[in-house]
């Protein structure tokens, strides 16, 4: 709803076989409508490429709010790049009215909560142990709403994504209802008004997977400089988030370039795990760079 209005009207759609518990056919969007356990109704459609890897990798690619698994699977580049290298897609369908995810209840920011997180963790989990993937090569990206649950997702199962891409989100746990509604629309977050320091917003990404010591996903962070929908400060915050959380200080950068990717944008490293890319002239949302993020996650 609050979406480029050519974010869905550009997608045309399509229909997803349903294939129940037979293997989902190999270059074709498949429906998967049995992967064990389930909290949120939220759909699992996967895409296997016909040329998959021995031991290939995933990407879980998710959708923005009004979009869908369909939706997504046109509008980003990740079917053609997957024929290409060989991993898997994952594209998760919200199950909520509007189709936003949730990312403000306790159940959704938390290892193990029951939210919707709680459930695109276990198709990535089934789809690792049905196609023996290479654990190092698991990888989130989303766009909006999918990117406010690539930084839920890299904070509630560090354990699970070896590297993320947000394109236009906002920070872990930004959302978080103070009330822990399901699916809750955050207006103090998406228009800025929720600032931290990123030992504050480190905080509340580690507690929601207590006690975690493993390795944790690289991140990379998109956000359009004009963006009206979220508030270009959440790229700020996110950054602070992740510095936070993967051990660099904030204050000192290690690296900017500008003109990098596009004429007039900003690309920032904190070291070679955090990487924040500012799109001036930019609104609601960056689109996907799919040779970009083959790089960032390694298959290229
Ligand atoms: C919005 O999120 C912030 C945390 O970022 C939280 O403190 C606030 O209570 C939330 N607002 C509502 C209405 O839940």
């Amino acid at each position: 709803m609050r979406l480029l209005s050519c974010l869905t009207t550009c997608i045309a759609a399509v229909t997803a076989v349903t294939i129940g518990k037979r293997a989902p056919t190999p270059g074709t969007l498949s429906h998967v409508t049995s992967f064990g356990n389930a909290p949120t109704n939220a759909g699992f459609y996967i895409y296997v490429p016909k040329n998959i890897a021995s031991s290939p990798g995933i990407v879980t690619a998710i959708h923005f709010c009004t979009g869908s698994a369909e939706g997504y699977y046109n509008y980003s580049p990740y079917k053609d790049l997957s024929e290409t290298y060989g991993f898997i897609v994952i594209y998760p369908n919200s199950p909520h009215q509007g189709s936003c995810w949730d990312v403000s209840s306790k159940e959704t920011l938390s290892h193990g909560g029951g939210g919707d997180s709680n459930t695109i963790a276990n198709m990535v989990k089934w789809t690792i142990n049905k196609y023996k993937v290479d654990t190092n090569k698991v990888f989130v990206t989303g766009t909006s709403s999918g990117a406010m649950m690539t930084n839920v997702l890299a904070a509630t199962y560090p354990n699970l994504f070896r590297a993320a891409i947000a394109y236009s989100g906002v920070p872990a746990g930004c959302f978080s209802s103070s009330t822990s509604s399901i699916d809750a629309w955050n207006s103090s977050c998406a228009d800025g008004h929720v600032i931290s320091t990123p030992a504050r917003w480190s905080q509340i990404a580690l507690a929601m997977y207590p006690g975690y010591k493993g390795a944790r996903p690289r991140m990379q962070i998109y956000h359009g400089e004009i963006d009206k929908t979220l508030s270009v400060q959440n790229y700020q915050e996110s950054m602070k988030q992740w510095a936070g959380v993967l051990g660099y200080d904030y204050t000192k950068l290690e690296k900017s370039t500008t003109d990098d990717p596009e004429r007039g944008w900003t690309r920032t490293h904190f070291g070679g795990n955090l990487e924040g890319i500012w799109a001036k002239g930019v609104g609601h949302s960056v689109i996907c760079r799919g040779d970009d993020d083959m790089r960032w996650f390694g298959f290229k």
